[in-house]
């Protein structure tokens, strides 16, 4: 694996697959920073275990039943991307901010996503697409969603890192 490669989970999340935009937003992922490639892709459903484990930092929150209802309503497109140093942060952006209408104009989540507003200052949003926010983070979802056998014919060194073969 060339060095400073960075790797980030995408999920294009129930309602955009219903509305058809997940080849649209993974394009466009595919494109935010040169250089960057897939190097594995699947369709897949979350029940209420996978959300809990993928949301751990959420489940106190008084939203964390929307969320749930809302990941496990229907299909969801995982991707693997790959790219240079400063990837991760790059596809942050323009994704854009959790709430799409604080979310920058022309960001994906503030172009499709919707909100909720559900009093006491919370809300609830169906906002198109997960990228992961860290480099730990992503290493952690991947290995929670993928096998390494679907990385490693294309990532081979990236299958590995994540997979250490044991003796
Ligand atoms: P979070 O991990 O905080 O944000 P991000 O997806 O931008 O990394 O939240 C996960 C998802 O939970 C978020 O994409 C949408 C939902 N959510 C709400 O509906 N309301 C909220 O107040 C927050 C913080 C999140």
């Amino acid at each position: 694996m060339a060095p400073n490669r960075e790797h980030t989970l995408i999920l294009i999340k129930p309602d955009a697959v219903e509305q058809d935009l997940h080849l649209t937003v993974l394009a466009r992922l595919e494109h935010t920073v040169e250089g960057s490639r897939y190097v594995a892709s699947r369709i897949l459903q979350f029940n209420p275990d996978l959300c809990r484990e993928h949301y751990s930092h959420l489940t106190e929150k008084p939203f964390y039943k929307n969320i749930e209802t809302y990941m496990c309503s229907g299909h969801i497109w995982a991707a693997v991307l790959e790219g240079p140093h400063g990837m991760i942060p790059a596809i942050r952006e323009d994704i854009g901010a959790t709430d799409p209408t604080a979310a920058a104009k022309g960001t994906i989540r503030n172009t499709y996503g919707t909100k909720i507003d559900l009093g006491n200052g919370e809300y609830f949003t169906r906002n198109v697409v997960h990228a992961s926010e860290s480099q730990q983070e992503a290493y952690e979802e991947i290995r929670r969603l993928f096998l390494k056998e679907e990385i490693q014919n294309s990532a081979p060194e990236f299958a590995e890192k994540l997979w250490p073969a044991t003796e």
